[in-house]
């Protein structure tokens, strides 16, 4: 089976606020899209890599990343860079979705959702516990609920599918999503957990790059 990586990397990044779209800010040299990349390259499981990136960067990208990485124009919305990474994998027989702010992902990570597949699941994500208690509220603030944390996961990427299911829950998709596995569950396709890996969050503020930079840091002992 064909396992095509998209890598979705056209967000503006408006709440890390680095004055340039976030998949081209640095940690050690290299850009969270590059370490992205690398990352699913590493785990030797993946055929081939499909970036998505802002119109106005898909030529410099073109130029800087290994040979075989494919580079396609995103969108206005996550769904819709999703949907041009989906289109130019037309010989996906298995799909990966794989935020380019994840830049820490460890490789094995990667392979755990791939193997899940491969063992016949047909939509996988990584999933970590919620440390702090949710609750729900209503449009002026006031709580409305407290979920019951232990059955509360958050929820990474790469997230993986069968290709035609992916394709189907995207052709379906009347409205954008946070996630690419919400819209297999709006199809009532049955999603299923791995364990996901800490270093794997999300670099959304300028909190997590701070985070992500001492990690990347040579370890002092
Ligand atoms: N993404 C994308 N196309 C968009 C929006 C987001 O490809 N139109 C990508 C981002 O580049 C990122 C991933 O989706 O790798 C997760 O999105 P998020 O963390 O929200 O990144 P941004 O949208 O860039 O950040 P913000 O929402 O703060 O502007
Ligand atoms: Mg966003």
């Amino acid at each position: 089976d064909r396992v095509v990586a998209l890598v979705p990397a056209a967000g503006q990044g408006v709440r890390l606020g680095a004055g340039m779209p976030k998949a081209f800010v640095t940690l050690g040299g290299e850009t969270l899209l590059r370490l992205a990349v690398d990352g699913l390259l590493a785990s030797g499981v993946v055929d081939r890599v499909v970036v998505i990136v802002p119109a106005d960067r898909v030529p410099e990208v073109r130029g800087e990343l290994p040979d075989g990485v494919d580079v396609v124009a995103g969108g206005a919305e996550r769904t819709d860079s999703v949907r041009a990474g989906i289109a130019a994998a037309p010989d996906a027989d298995l799909l990966l979705v794989h935020d380019a702010a994840r830049a820490l992902t460890p490789p094995e990570l990667i392979a755990r959702v791939v193997a899940a597949l491969r063992a016949g699941r047909s939509a996988v994500v990584p999933v970590v516990p919620v440390a702090d208690t949710v609750k729900t509220v209503d449009p002026l603030g006031v709580v409305t609920g407290t979920p019951e944390r232990s059955e509360l996961r958050a929820v990474q990427t790469p997230q993986g599918f069968s290709a035609d299911l992916l394709r189907r829950a995207y052709a379906a998709a009347e409205s954008v999503a946070t996630d690419d596995a919400g819209l297999v569950e709006r199809i009532g396709g049955p999603v299923h957990t791995v364990a996901g890996d800490p270093l794997a969050f999300k670099i959304t503020t300028a909190l997590d790059l701070a985070l992500a930079r001492a990690l990347s840091e040579e370890p002092a002992i």
